[in-house]
């Protein structure tokens, strides 16, 4: 069965592969995508959420725009691994696809509340605007089908030694998002650093031969380097898609139960996802926490999305 998805995020290279790995799947139907600040300013991420939607020819899904500010500290973006545009490796033309005028909190809530059951919540962003929809709304968390996030770790941080930077920088999101008792997982940085694409990984797309493939190889490129220059590693962790492979084949990516919860108080653990899995009497479960991912499997299924979406002769 096909899995209706709202993709909340802030492009970033690996939300647009997230996007691009969405559209180009069948077993997951985009039903909306949301942007966030992160990776950028609210006005960079929606303008690369546009940019690849026109890429992709995405002109049937909403796009809509939410805040522009974490709940209550200042925005950190990601300039040093996403480039001062956010999404620097291809040159892109003027995007032809819009936001819609509903703000995006608006909107996760209309199509979560009209469809009890169906919509599958999946940020790979910082949580602001989930937050901020189960706040104006407490009963979505009663009618989504699932939460399946990007962000956190059990075992290491990369924004800091403690932290994941989506959870880092909206860390009162992402506690509130953790703790409202709906079905959750975390595909973390434990996963993430296991989906890298390598020169074989690039050459496999590069191989398909579209403009889309071609831009895709551009903007991998472009986050290669900048992982390679900030923290020595070869191949490119590409983290967000991995939360759209578990949505379309769960199987892909091992899960534990577990307790987590968010560090607001640290001095030098913001951001932390601490993890429990002793599964003693007194802990309550509150996610489904991803452990391993099948990267042979996840690449197969990334490059053939690629290989789906036609690219359109003005992108
Ligand atoms: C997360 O941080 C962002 O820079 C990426 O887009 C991803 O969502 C990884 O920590
Ligand atoms: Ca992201």
């Amino acid at each position: 069965m096909t899995r209706r998805i709202i993709l909340d995020c802030d492009p970033g290279h690996d939300d647009a592969m997230a996007i691009l790995l969405a559209r180009g799947t069948p077993e997951v139907e985009l039903a909306a995508i949301t942007t966030v600040a992160g990776n950028h300013t609210l006005d960079l991420t929606t303008l690369n959420a546009r940019r690849v939607c026109t890429l992709a020819g995405i002109t049937d899904v909403p796009l809509a725009a939410g805040c522009s500010a974490p709940l209550v500290r200042p925005l950190v973006t990601a300039t040093e691994i996403h480039g001062t545009t956010g999404l620097q490796g291809h040159t892109w033309a003027e995007p032809t696809v819009h936001v819609i005028s509903e703000h995006a909190v608006d909107l996760i809530i209309e199509l979560v509340m009209a469809a009890p059951g169906e919509i599958t919540l999946v940020p790979t962003g910082p949580l602001t605007n989930i937050a901020m929809a189960l706040r104006r709304e407490p009963r979505i968390a009663d009618r989504v089908r699932e939460v399946v996030l990007m962000g956190g770790s059990y075992t290491r941080g990369n924004v800091t030694p403690a932290a994941e930077f989506n959870v880092y920088v909206d860390p009162e999101a992402a506690a509130a998002v953790f703790t409202a008792g709906w079905p959750l997982t975390m595909i973390g940085l434990d996963v993430t650093h296991m989906a890298n694409a390598t020169a074989e990984v690039l050459a496999r797309i590069a191989a398909l031969g579209t403009g889309l493939a071609a831009a895709v190889v551009g903007m991998l490129g472009f986050y290669r380097d900048r992982q390679l220059h900030e923290f020595g590693t070869a191949s490119p962790h590409v983290h967000d898609p991995c939360a759209v492979a578990r949505v379309a084949r769960p199987e892909f990516v091992s899960c534990k139960e577990a307790r987590v919860e968010v560090e607001l108080a640290g001095e030098f653990t913001r951001g932390m996802t601490v993890t429990d899995f002793r599964m003693r009497a007194a802990v309550t479960p509150n996610a489904m926490v991803g452990t391993s991912i099948d990267d042979g499997a996840f690449w197969d299924l990334f490059v053939a999305a690629i290989g789906r979406i036609p690219t359109r002769a003005d992108a």
